[in-house]
């Protein structure tokens, strides 16, 4: 069964200048008046709608927008409870603290699954019908062996990016033995864990855990055959970032106050690996730098100052964006709101906005076979009602997205 999707105004396809899929994401690319075809799940074909092959059914596009669905790198939506009245008070004033997330932990135990399960698949769905076809999803709000057991098998059921966060904060009962704490995270909740997830996580920060301790934590994850992943700098300057690099991580999440030599750690992590998010030619197998994941939906929501992304960017650094939705710092699912709030407010350009909600995504995921349209690529499509990429910055706050395909079925 083959499927012909014509009549596409602007298709955006990221592929890689040698088209080999196995590299995953090229620099941003887009053809005009374009069509692709989807078979068994993935594009069999993209190029001008004229010289289109026939397939078994097609789908008219009217001269919208195609994009490879968003990548959501970064996602806490296994939680209970809510925290709107904090976040009034952040509004009148109180500043955003790490200890908020103390609450969503004590609801999130109390929940039953079923509790939990329809939360999250309420969220999933929502992300989906603002397309996202890709998301990683976090535990975290348990902090005992069998919350975060089940955080991270819940997550699994909608996701394959599955990440482990016991190390989110020392829990109450904990708070006068880190070092007891600790030991459980890297022992028998990490067991418990690891064969449901396939990411390690730590929120190294004042407040939560620092930079010897985030280490312990990474190396420990990695030992249990989990990848690393950090978030790091989020509320102040600090080793998160440095820490992430050295142990390898996919991705520094946050990066919201660097210093130069942070900087400098996140654009060498990457040199000779992948093409290079901001262009130019390829360099031989798949990404294996560190990318910064930014995640401006935060700061949005805390009234903190952005990421610098120019200067990242001018660094050679690869950029994702994702949402970080959570019940406390920022409680959207909406990664055209990211896209919006990246061009707008860290003066990201449209085309780097939407590479960064796609292939560095799929980058900060170190998958190769997401966040672009490169034949063989899996065929992950977003439908705009909008003639191109850019409505999504240029009309911020409108619903947008038309239609979803995930490996080629219709999704929304
Ligand atoms: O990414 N930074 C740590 N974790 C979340 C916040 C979680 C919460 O406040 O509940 C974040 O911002
Ligand atoms: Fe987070």
């Amino acid at each position: 069964m083959s499927t012909l999707i014509t009549n596409i105004g602007e298709l955006v396809t990221n592929a890689a200048l040698d088209d080999d899929p196995g590299r995953g994401p090229g620099p941003f690319a887009a053809l005009a008046g374009a069509a692709l075809v989807v078979e068994d799940g993935q594009i069999a074909w993209t190029g001008p709608a004229g010289q289109a092959p026939a397939a078994d059914e097609a789908v008219d596009c009217g001269g919208r927008a195609v994009l490879p669905g968003f990548v959501d790198s970064h996602a806490h939506l296994v939680f209970a409870g809510e925290r709107s009245a904090e976040f009034a008070a952040r509004m009148a004033g109180t500043p955003y603290q790490a200890g908020g997330i103390r609450s969503t932990v004590a609801a999130t135990r109390a929940a039953p699954d079923e509790v939990l399960r329809a939360n999250l698949a309420r969220l999933a769905r929502e992300m989906v019908a603002q397309g996202t076809t890709t998301l990683e999803c976090k535990s975290g709000y348990g902090l005992t062996v069998p919350d975060e057991a089940r955080s991270v098998a819940l997550a699994a059921e909608v996701t394959p990016e599955v990440t482990f966060l016991g190390a989110h904060v020392v829990p109450p009962e904990y708070q006068g033995d880190r070092a007891g704490y600790l030991d459980l995270v890297c022992g028998p909740m990490l067991k418990a864990c690891a064969p449901h997830a396939r990411w390690v996580d730590v929120f190294c920060e004042r407040g939560a855990f620092d930079a010897d301790e985030a280490a312990a934590v990474l190396a420990a994850g990695r030992a249990a055959g989990l990848l690393p992943r950090v978030h790091a700098n989020q509320l102040g300057p600090g080793p998160g970032v440095q820490v992430a690099v050295a142990a390898g991580a996919a991705s520094a999440d946050h990066c919201t106050y660097l210093s130069d030599a942070d900087v400098d750690a996140l654009a060498a992590s990457g040199a000779g690996s992948g093409t290079p998010g901001s262009g130019g030619p390829g360099s031989g197998g798949p990404w294996s730098g560190t990318v910064a994941t930014l995640l401006p939906g935060v700061e949005f929501s805390t009234r903190q100052p952005y990421p610098d992304a120019r200067r990242l960017l001018a660094a050679g650094v690869t950029v994702a964006l994702a949402t970080d939705c959570n019940p406390g710092s920022c409680f959207t699912s909406s990664m055209p709101l990211g896209v919006a709030l990246a061009v707008r407010e860290m003066r990201m350009t449209t085309q780097e906005a939407v590479w960064a909600a796609t292939a560095g995504g799929a980058r900060a995921l170190r998958r190769t076979d997401v966040g672009h349209l490169a034949v063989g690529a899996r065929a992950d499509l977003t439908l705009l009602d909008a003639p191109s990429h850019t409505y999504l910055a240029y009309r911020p706050g409108v619903p947008l997205v038309r239609a979803v395909w995930r490996a080629g079925q219709r999704e929304f």
